[in-house]
């Protein structure tokens, strides 16, 4: 289903969509609108002031489905690859989740007494405190810090080898409730709004996935190239 050659600048922007509809949000965190015509992507990126090789990059690594790092992702945007990772954080933590719940809300029967149901809404939200956790620190330390040494000061003890260590996936517990609700949720509920949140869990833990490896095959080792350049 998805186009797997590498995308190139003068591509049009329309078919790098509809080749992979999942570009929608690639897109929109680099804060390009629809709209577009028949613009290829380098011209989209030109207008709106976005650097069009580390758009690109990303696309390419998100629909190479590998982990292989390419040469042309050498000079990168750190400024650009960081405000992308942050507008995901913001879209996963205030908007896709909570729109998770409220789906989960409406297709589970908590009317009556429902243990499965309960369990599933409080893991949920357990979840969603430890995603929170997870991408306020990215936000409030790790951006930060990239933040100042971009703007060339090095002096705090952090590196980001340090980050890289210690980064975890997020997505494993949201399979977790996933297998829940397929295995254990009892008959008789809504199967349409049911199906529908799982369609949205499952597109999240893919997306949440993704998210976590632009993070570890391309911001950081943008980063390490940084701090060798700031000394
Ligand atoms: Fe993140
Ligand atoms: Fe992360």
């Amino acid at each position: 289903m998805y186009k797997t050659n590498n995308y190139v600048p003068t591509d049009k922007m329309s078919d790098l969509i509809c080749g992979n509809y999942t570009l929608l949000q690639v897109m929109s965190r680099f804060d390009l609108s629809l709209g577009f015509g028949d613009q290829t992507v380098q011209e989209v990126c030109r207008a709106n002031g976005v650097d069009c090789k580390t758009f690109l990059a990303v696309v390419n690594f998100i629909t190479e489905e590998n982990n292989r790092m390419a040469d042309e992702m050498q000079d990168l945007s750190i400024h650009a690859l960081m405000n992308y990772l942050k507008q995901a954080h913001h879209y996963f933590l205030d908007f896709q989740l909570p729109t998770i719940r409220r789906k989960l809300i409406e297709a589970i029967d908590c009317s009556v007494q429902n243990e499965v149901a309960f369990l599933i809404l409080k893991f949920f939200d357990a979840y969603v405190a430890e995603v929170r956790k997870h991408m306020d620190y990215e936000d409030m330390n790790v951006f930060t810090y990239v933040e100042n040494l971009v703007a060339g000061n090095r002096e705090s003890g952090f590196r980001i080898s340090q980050f890289a260590r210690r980064h975890d996936q997020i997505d494993a517990k949201l399979k977790e409730l996933k297998n829940i609700i397929i295995k254990y949720y009892p008959a008789g509920g809504n199967d349409y709004l049911l199906n529908a949140v799982l369609f949205d869990i499952f597109s999240c833990e893919q997306d949440l996935a993704s998210h976590c490896r632009v993070e570890d095959y391309l911001f950081v080792p943008a980063v390490l190239r940084l701090e060798k350049e700031v000394k």
